[in-house]
């Protein structure tokens, strides 16, 4: 389907991807039950600024809890960080929302699976990993991931880490066998230990990105209060229907959270107004801002809430994780 152009203007199309009917869990994974259908949908940044009509970004409408497949939340719950994009918050939302929820007391683990490696070095710890036990290795399934999680200053926050070497990965796991599903692998293992998993994805869907969907139970979406803020959203729901198709068939999208919001600039306000319409039910309430606290304390090696606890984006994280919860509470089977 072809969506209608704006009053005459000219734009590009982009492709959505509506996962429907979710296959059961009883279906093995690679019998897609579902359907998965491609629709084109216009994105033209100006169309954003100026949106002629909400209803242009009918983003997917792929079903957010994802009760048709019956997602085992009695284990922890697992969630991916995921955006393609860069710089739009995935590593900030994954040190501070792990922070915040540990303060909650809850057993919360992070995996940093980006080979920038800042969420390691965020939460204090060593890239790399000490002797080189890292992420890395538990992906090629030289160490067990166990040997390679650290503590954190925190009691109730545990950290995976990730070194430069994961750069590799992407072409090293190409070739061995289970290739999508190491990191599932290496979290078996563990995730009994732990009420919530956060896994930091690099800014790519590539092999990495689909090793934490494929771990995960649910997606968190950081989306940038900034100019082409949903474009990207098309492929990245494109990847999670699929790998719910053939892979994962009991991966959620969690939620989507509204990073880097500035009250004083139009745009910001735009973006959140357009999300909440386009991406119903799936946009948290909590909307973390521009925060230069938020900047400053990863040089520190500590999120926000140890660095400065009053700050507005240490607070915010934290009510994220409070909503978050609430969630939860409110749909446990979820
Ligand atoms: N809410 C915020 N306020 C201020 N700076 C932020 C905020 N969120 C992220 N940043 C900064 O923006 C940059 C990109 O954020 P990051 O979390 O690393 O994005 P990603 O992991 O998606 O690439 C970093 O320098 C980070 O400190
Ligand atoms: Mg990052």
């Amino acid at each position: 389907m072809r969506a209608r152009g704006v009053a005459g203007g000219t734009h590009t199309d982009g492709v959505i991807a509506e996962a429907q009917a979710v296959p059961a869990m009883s279906a093995p994974p690679r019998q897609a039950a579902g359907s998965f259908r491609c629709v084109r949908l216009p994105f033209a940044a100006k169309n954003f600024i100026s949106p002629p009509s909400a209803t242009w970004y009918k983003i997917p409408s792929i079903s957010i809890y994802n009760r048709a497949a019956g997602a085992p939340w009695g284990l922890g719950r697992i969630i991916a960080i995921a955006n393609q994009k860069g710089g739009v918050g995935k590593t900030t939302t994954a040190v501070n929302l792990a922070a915040s929820l540990a303060v909650m007391e809850k057993k919360t683990l992070l995996v940093d699976l980006d080979p920038q490696a800042n969420a390691t070095s965020g939460v204090g710890g060593v890239p790399g990993g000490e002797a080189g036990k890292d992420v890395y290795r538990a992906l090629l399934g030289e160490i067990p991931a166990t040997e390679a999680i650290r503590e954190t200053g925190m009691p109730f926050l545990h950290l995976l880490p990730a070194s430069g070497d994961l750069i590799g990965a992407e072409i090293e796991l190409v070739s061995l066998s289970g290739r999508e599903n190491r990191l599932a692998d290496a979290l078996r293992t563990i995730e009994a230990g732990y009420e919530v998993i956060l896994i930091d994805c690099p800014p790519s869907l590539g092999l990495l990105t689909v090793n934490a969907l494929c771990a995960a139970r649910s997606v968190l979406i950081p989306l940038q209060c900034e100019y082409y803020a949903l474009e990207g959203l098309t492929s990245l729901y494109r990847t999670i229907g699929k790998i719910r198709e053939m892979l994962n068939p009991v991966l959620a999208v969690e939620g989507v959270v509204l990073t880097m919001f500035d009250a004083r600039n139009n745009l910001s306000h735009q973006v959140v107004s357009e999300a909440r319409e386009n991406l119903k039910g799936q946009v948290y309430q909590t909307v973390i801002p521009r925060n230069v606290r938020l900047s400053e304390s990863p040089s520190f090696g500590k999120p926000a809430l140890l660095y400065s606890v009053n700050s507005r984006g240490a607070q915010s994280y934290l009510e994220l994780a409070k909503e978050m919860v609430s969630r939860w509470n409110e749909s446990p089977t979820r």
